[in-house]
């Protein structure tokens, strides 16, 4: 393998510091499978790693990318051969091993998932962890009895990559679909997607929460946290169901019991990180079939492995709308 280029997050005097450097092999991390990586993404996360907003690297120097796909180059794990296309989010990727902002990635075995048929490796990294997540979401929903008769479902940070996602998915499984958006100007993007209602996030009040206010939604896939999700919980209706995604908004909850013991609302936590493998390929075959978003190209924005970095900080301002695939060697 000839060196390489890969984009590296690292610290210096307690801040963190991220450029494109040229690696070998033998700085990879260890694991199973050698990946030469034809596509990664852009998630919140990734923004929050690379310009040290959040804490979310775990070893420095870290190559960033939670992403990735690409096709094998050598493995050592009777599963995969060389040849095959793959996909590898989360775990450890771009936070404690090195991830997808590399043009070679060398993984375990046990993170790797098969493209499964019907996607393409562009189409596996314009869902990303944003799309795996988004599905996850509406999975653990259906499975806590969310179905399009019960009633609306409600989804926060509706622009946003797995907010854009899960629209999609939803309103193709036949859901009445409101989007909850920052961004008045979005509106008619939210509603080609899908949603049937569009509600301004300035529309609501949210200095005055009650504990149970009139219920209005049967599901809500919520990736802000903070107030948004204390306002959700006080609007669900009984037996309605939420799935707690992302934080884009704040890490507090600040809500009474009451939607949970008076009208049975479920809360559940949707971690894509480190999801049972059986589940991963389950959730990644309904991807490709029957979750598959209808409008995933559209919604997708390609960016050039050099005008990556820029694009960090637009997502940490909220300014950027949909999936950001980058192209590293595809
Ligand atoms: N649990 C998991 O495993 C998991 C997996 C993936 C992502 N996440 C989390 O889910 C969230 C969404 O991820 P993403 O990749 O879709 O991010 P994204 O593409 O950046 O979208 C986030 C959206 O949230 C809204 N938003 C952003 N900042 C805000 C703020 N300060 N106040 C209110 N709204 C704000 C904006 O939508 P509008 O302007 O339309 O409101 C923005 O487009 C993030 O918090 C991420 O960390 C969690």
């Amino acid at each position: 393998m000839t060196p390489f280029k890969a984009y590296l997050i690292d610290q210096q005097d307690g801040a963190t510091v991220s450029r494109f450097v040229t690696m070998t092999e033998e700085q990879l991390d260890p694991g199973e499978v050698t990946i030469k990586v034809a596509y990664s993404s852009v998630n919140y996360k990734d923004a929050l790693a690379a310009t040290g907003k959040g804490r979310i690297i775990r070893r420095f120097p870290c190559v960033g990318g939670i992403d990735l796909c690409g096709t094998v180059v050598n493995s050592s794990d009777a599963r995969f051969k060389e040849g095959d296309e793959v996909i590898a989010t989360s775990y450890d990727l771009g936070v404690a091993h090195h991830g997808g902002y590399a043009e070679y990635a060398r993984v375990p075995a046990d993170w790797v998932v098969p493209l499964p048929q019907g996607l393409s490796l562009f189409d596996a990294m314009a869902l990303g962890t944003a799309g795996y997540t988004a599905a996850l979401g509406v999975v653990r929903m259906e499975d806590n009895g969310l179905r399009p008769e019960n009633g609306k479902v409600i989804v926060s940070g509706a622009t946003g990559g797995v907010g854009s996602i899960a629209i999609d998915i939803l309103a193709r499984l036949g859901y009445h679909v409101v989007a909850l958006t920052g961004k008045a100007a979005e509106s008619d993007y939210l509603k080609h997607l899908g949603a049937k209602e569009v509600l301004l996030r300035s529309s609501l009040d949210l200095s005055k929460i009650r504990p149970l206010d009139k219920g209005l939604w049967a599901g809500a896939v919520d990736n802000l946290g903070g107030e948004v999700l204390a306002w959700m919980a006080s609007t669900m209706r009984q037996n309605g169901t939420i799935a707690s995604i992302g934080l884009a908004a704040g890490m507090s909850f600040n809500a009474t019991v009451a939607p949970f013991i008076l009208r049975g609302v479920s809360l559940l936590g949707v971690d894509s990180a480190y999801t049972a493998m059986a589940t991963r390929r389950k959730v990644w075959q309904r991807l490709a079939t029957d979750m598959r978003p209808q409008h995933l190209h559209e919604m997708t924005h390609t960016v050039k492995f050099d005008d990556l970095p820029p694009l960090f900080e637009e997502f940490i301002a909220a300014r950027v709308r949909g999936r950001h695939v980058v192209e590293i060697g595809g």
